[in-house]
C-alpha cells in the first residue's frame, strides 16, 4: 500500500510487537494512522513508533451499535485519547467507528442513521469538553455509502465492499444486481449425481460465509441463472441446486458465480482479471493480498 500512497488508516488494533513494529517501519513518506481501543494497544504502537523515531496517528474506536471491537464508554475513550496524546511518539487524530449493524437497504436507514447522528453528537460533545478534541470522525461502510454524510459529525468513510459489491449486498438492497462487477468463472465438473451440478469452485475459491441475515441461502448464486445457488461445499466442489431451474448444463460448461462475500473471493485469489463484454482486458495481481516472500 505504501506504494501507492502515502496516507495509510490501518482500520484494525495494531495489537502484537509484531505488527506494530512493522507498521512503524513503512517508509516515511507514509502519514501512517491506526484505530485502536486498548491501553495495550496504544502502548504497543507508541513504543515501536518511537523506536522508529516517527510519529503515528492515533483513532479510538468506537463501538456505536456493531458490538465488535470499539469503545462503548466514551469516558472510557476519552481517557484513551488522553493517553495517545500523552505518548511523544503518538498523536490522537480523533475518533473512528465502523456501522457494520446497518444492514438495512439505504431507504430504510432513517432509524439506525438518526440513532448513530445522536450517539455521535453526544460523543463529540463530550470529548470536546475533555479538550480533546477529533480532528478526524472516521466512519461509513457499504451499505450507508450514500448517506453516510447524514450521520453528523462524520468526516471521513471506509467503504470497501462497494468496489466490486456482492450478493450480500445486492440481497438487502444496498446496490442493485447489475452492480456486481466480480464473478468467480466456474465449470460444472459433473452431473452424474441427478437433480444437481457441481462446479469447480468450492470453500477454496469462493469461502464459506453465509449471506449474512440468510443463513441457509446457499454460498453464491449465478449470474446467467439466478434462480441456481451454490447449496454446499467441499474445499474443490460447488453442488449446484437446480430445483428451482429448468436449466441442465453440460459437463464442461461454464458459469459465473456472484460470491455471497466478494472481500473474502479477493483474498482467495492471485490474480483478477478485468473484462469488459466478452474481451478480457486486463489483468491485477491482488498484491493486498499479502502472500508477499515469507518470513521465517
Ligand atoms: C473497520 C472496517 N472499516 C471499513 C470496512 C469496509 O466496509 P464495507 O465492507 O461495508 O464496505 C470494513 C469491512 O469489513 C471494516 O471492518
Amino acid at each position: 500500500m505504501s506504494d501507492a500512497g502515502n496516507d495509510i488508516l490501518v482500520a484494525y488494533p495494531p495489537v502484537g510487537a509484531a505488527r506494530a513494529e512493522r507498521l512503524a517501519a513503512l517508509p516515511d513518506h507514509v502519514t501512517l494512522t491506526v484505530a485502536l481501543d486498548s491501553p495495550e494497544a496504544i502502548a504497543e504502537m507508541a513504543r515501536a513508533a518511537a523506536s522508529a523515531e516517527r510519529i503515528v496517528n492515533v483513532y479510538v474506536e468506537l463501538d456505536l451499535g456493531m458490538h465488535r471491537v470499539g469503545v462503548p464508554v466514551i469516558d472510557t475513550a476519552i481517557a484513551l485519547a488522553r493517553r495517545a496524546r500523552e505518548e511523544p511518539s503518538l498523536d490522537f487524530a480523533g475518533i473512528a467507528f465502523y456501522p457494520g449493524h446497518v444492514r438495512e437497504a439505504p431507504e430504510d436507514q432513517d432509524a439506525k442513521l438518526a440513532e448513530l447522528s445522536a450517539t455521535l453528537t453526544g460523543a463529540l460533545r463530550k470529548f470536546d469538553a475533555a479538550d480533546v478534541s477529533a480532528r478526524v470522525v472516521s466512519g461509513g461502510s457499504t451499505p450507508t455509502l450514500w448517506r453516510s454524510h447524514e450521520i453528523e459529525g462524520v468526516t471521513e468513510i471506509r467503504p470497501g465492499t462497494y468496489v466490486y459489491n456482492d450478493r450480500g449486498t445486492a440481497a438487502i438492497g444496498a446496490c442493485g444486481w447489475e452492480d456486481c462487477a466480480l464473478t468467480v468463472l466456474a465449470t460444472v465438473i459433473s452431473t452424474a449425481v441427478p437433480g444437481q451440478a457441481v462446479i469447480d469452485t468450492g470453500t477454496k475459491a469462493l469461502g464459506r460465509e453465509p449471506v449474512r441475515g440468510a443463513p441457509g441461502e446457499g454460498f453464491g448464486m449465478l449470474l446467467e441463472h439466478p434462480e441456481v445457488l451454490v447449496e454446499r461445499m467441499s474445499e474443490e466442489h460447488g453442488v449446484l441446486d437446480l430445483s428451482k431451474s429448468s436449466w441442465r448444463p453440460q459437463v464442461g460448461e461454464r458459469v459465473r458465480v456472484i460470491p455471497n462475500h466478494v472481500c473474502i473471493v479477493v483474498h482467495l485469489n492471485d490474480v483478477v482479471y478485468g473484462i469488459r463484454g466478452d474481451v478480457l482486458e486486463t489483468s491485477w495481481p491482488v498484491a493486498a493480498r499479502g502472500r508477499g516472500e515469507p518470513a521465517f
